[in-house]
């Protein structure tokens, strides 16, 4: 393996399948505010951080509300997402990651974490993974969401790893968007046609073999 590169991968979508647990407290919500929210619009949330996404859901369901009722509902929200979370075990690791990470330190490849969630620590920690990463950057971490780099750049630093050779893995499009204005080399996981600005794309983490790692490190 010639190339030296190191991994940055998001949480939600890749390394555990959080959004339906998002999904189900924004319903919730838009239940609360009179409106009903489907799982196509979902989408249109995933890898947004949690006041871009109460804003979308707000359009959605045309509802004005002051800044301190939106307050309110961000932290009855993230309660409500708190108490899936909290329930979480290692099981809901994602098919794929586990072995993908023990390829990746018997191979001596650095990887981080590239979350825009300000709750990827707990996260981790339920799912027995808070260790495994050489850096975590979150939500807490960034001044500006994906699609701004600024998430990965952060990550590349703490790796101390220059951006071209960071292999971002990420399932949304503004993460895409992202990886590719920081110049970093974007893995797509989820559907080829949403996913298109991706450099590659692949159906889930099993998909990701030895093979193509050695491949683009050629
Ligand atoms: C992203 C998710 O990873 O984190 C989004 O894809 C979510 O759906 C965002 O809104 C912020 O998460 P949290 O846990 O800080 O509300
Ligand atoms: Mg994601």
């Amino acid at each position: 393996m010639k190339k030296e590169l190191a991994f940055i991968f998001d949480l939600d979508g890749v390394i555990v399948d959080t959004a339906k647990y998002h999904y189900l407290a924004w319903r919730n919500l838009a239940n609360v505010l009179g409106f009903d929210f489907t799982e196509e619009q979902n989408e249109l949330l995933k890898g947004v951080s949690r006041v871009k996404s109460l804003e979308i859901l707000l359009s959605i369901g045309k509802v004005n509300l002051s800044e301190a009722k939106k307050q309110e509902f961000l932290l009855q929200k993230n309660k409500e997402y708190l108490e899936y979370v909290n329930k979480m075990t290692s099981e809901e690791i994602l098919p794929g990651v586990n072995d993908l990470l023990n390829f990746l330190e018997l191979n001596d490849i650095k990887y981080a974490l590239g979350s825009a969630s300000k709750n990827a620590p707990l996260i981790l920690e339920k799912v027995g993974l808070l260790n495994r990463f050489t850096a975590i950057v979150d939500g807490n971490d960034v001044s500006k969401a994906k699609p701004d780099p600024e998430v990965f750049l952060i990550g590349a630093k703490k790796l101390e790893m220059k951006p071209e050779n960071c292999v971002v893995v990420e399932d949304a499009i503004a993460g895409i968007q992202a990886a590719n204005a920081a110049k970093m080399i974007s893995i797509g996981i989820g559907d080829t046609n949403v996913l298109h600005e991706a450099d590659y794309v692949f159906k889930d983490l099993t998909a990701i073999t030895p093979d193509f790692l050695k491949n683009i490190m050629n």
